[in-house]
């Protein structure tokens, strides 16, 4: 059983290409919550892109700036939040999401994440095959420790939001 307060905050995690913001923003509709993607909130707070920020000032300015741009939205409730793929390398991350809300690890296949990715010209750390294996096998355990788990690697957005729905449901 999970705390009544912490259902009115679902927080989205999983590598890059899961489907974080697709399947988000159906899960908030179907959960008529509110829709934030960490991503565009740092870059609206920044005034930058995330692409700008990686290349101008490095990962080591924008782990805090997503740290920070977390505990603002967590501050939000009745609301589903897309993270991005390193949002829980950091501890303090994963103990505030945990004690805020639900995690949710939209779980997938490499190969099916890297071709999602395949057009993106927005993701700084998306590299070759053998450097994201390495770095999804860095960031398992911490996906690992979520929640819930959904299988994302095959069903469309719509179909994996009802199934987190009604997953959700259960908890109450
Ligand atoms: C990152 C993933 C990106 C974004 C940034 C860093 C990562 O988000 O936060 O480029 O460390 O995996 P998505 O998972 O939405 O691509």
């Amino acid at each position: 059983m999970i705390e009544r307060d912490r259902l009115r905050r679902v927080y989205l995690v999983g590598f890059m290409g899961a489907g974080k913001t697709s399947v988000g923003e159906c899960l908030a509709r179907e959960l008529h919550y509110g829709f934030a993607d960490l991503d565009r909130e740092i870059e609206r707070d920044a005034g930058r892109t995330i692409a700008e920020i990686f290349r101008e000032d490095g990962e080591g300015v924008f782990r805090p700036l997503e740290a920070r741009a977390l505990r603002i939205v967590g501050a939000r409730t009745d609301l589903v939040v897309g993270t991005g793929g390193g949002t829980l390398t950091l501890w303090e991350n994963r103990d505030f999401i945990h004690r805020t809300g639900v995690s949710v690890w939209l779980d997938a296949p490499l190969d099916v994440m890297l071709e999602r990715c395949r057009s993106s010209e927005h993701r700084p750390l998306l590299s070759d095959r053998p450097k994201m294996e390495a770095l999804l096998s860095d960031r398992l355990p911490s996906y690992r420790l979520s929640d819930l788990r959904v299988d994302a690697g095959s069903q469309p957005p719509e179909m994996l939001a009802a199934r987190i729905a009604s997953m959700l449901a259960g908890l109450r």
